[in-house]
């Protein structure tokens, strides 16, 4: 078969670029997490056939307060946005600070919102803290989205003492020992997204709905 007829018989959604949304987790005034999002947003950026799209949880209002189990409740206007979002997303990209060994509550609300919009997608992480530069929040993190049957790479983005590590321009200084790690992030996530993307379009992730 020739690369045109192969193109040819490829299925549509191979065409359709892959959508990463990329959530910013922490929402206090003068946080730093737009600074390491917006520099995993340009690695995004740099590959092919991707939509990259900000998702940042200080621009939605989302209820503490979870629906009750009338499933005719409407949901709230900002949830009902931030679900379309995420929906059409094929993988996530989730940064995060690290906030006493763990990750922030504003990140936990957005997870137990929504259900079918994670399952079966990948979710990496891009998390900054102190000496540990965030890995416990990335781990509990982990755990959490297991829950729908998410994937995560292996490899995991850390900034350790990140007020050292971006220059003013918002990139890390030791350009290169970041690079490596970043590379195989991406490389893991987009064939997982890939991967997911195919499986979820041949039949529908088995179980759903169940409690
Ligand atoms: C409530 C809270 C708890 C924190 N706990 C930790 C911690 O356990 N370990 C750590 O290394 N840094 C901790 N920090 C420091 C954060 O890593 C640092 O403030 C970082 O800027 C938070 O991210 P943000 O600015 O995007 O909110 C904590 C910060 C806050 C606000």
């Amino acid at each position: 078969m020739t690369d045109t007829q192969r193109s040819a018989h490829a299925p549509a959604h191979t065409a359709v670029p892959l959508r990463v949304a990329l959530i910013i987790g922490s929402v206090r005034k003068d946080r730093f997490g737009p600074v390491p999002a917006r520099w995993i947003s340009r690695q995004l950026g740099a590959r092919p056939d991707l939509e990259v799209e900000t998702v940042d949880l200080a621009e939605y209002e989302l209820p503490l307060v979870l629906n009750g189990n009338d499933p005719g409740e409407p949901l709230p206007e900002p949830v009902k946005a931030l679900g379309e979002r995420l929906q059409r997303a094929d993988a996530f990209v989730v940064v995060t600070p690290v906030y006493n060994r763990s990750y922030p509550a504003s990140l936990k609300t957005v997870i137990d919102w929504f259900h079918e919009e994670w399952t079966a997608k990948p979710v990496g992480f891009v998390s900054y803290g102190g000496m540990t530069g965030g890995v416990q929040a990335v781990e509990h993190l982990r755990g959490v989205f297991a829950e729908f049957n998410t994937v995560s790479p292996r490899e995991a983005v850390l900034f350790p003492n990140f007020w050292e590590v971006f220059d003013h321009d918002g990139r890390p200084v030791e350009a290169e020992a970041v690079s490596g790690v970043t590379e195989v992030f991406l490389d893991q996530l987009l064939w997982w997204a890939r991967a997911l993307r195919r499986a979820r379009a041949e039949s529908p992730f088995p179980g759903q709905g169940e409690p």
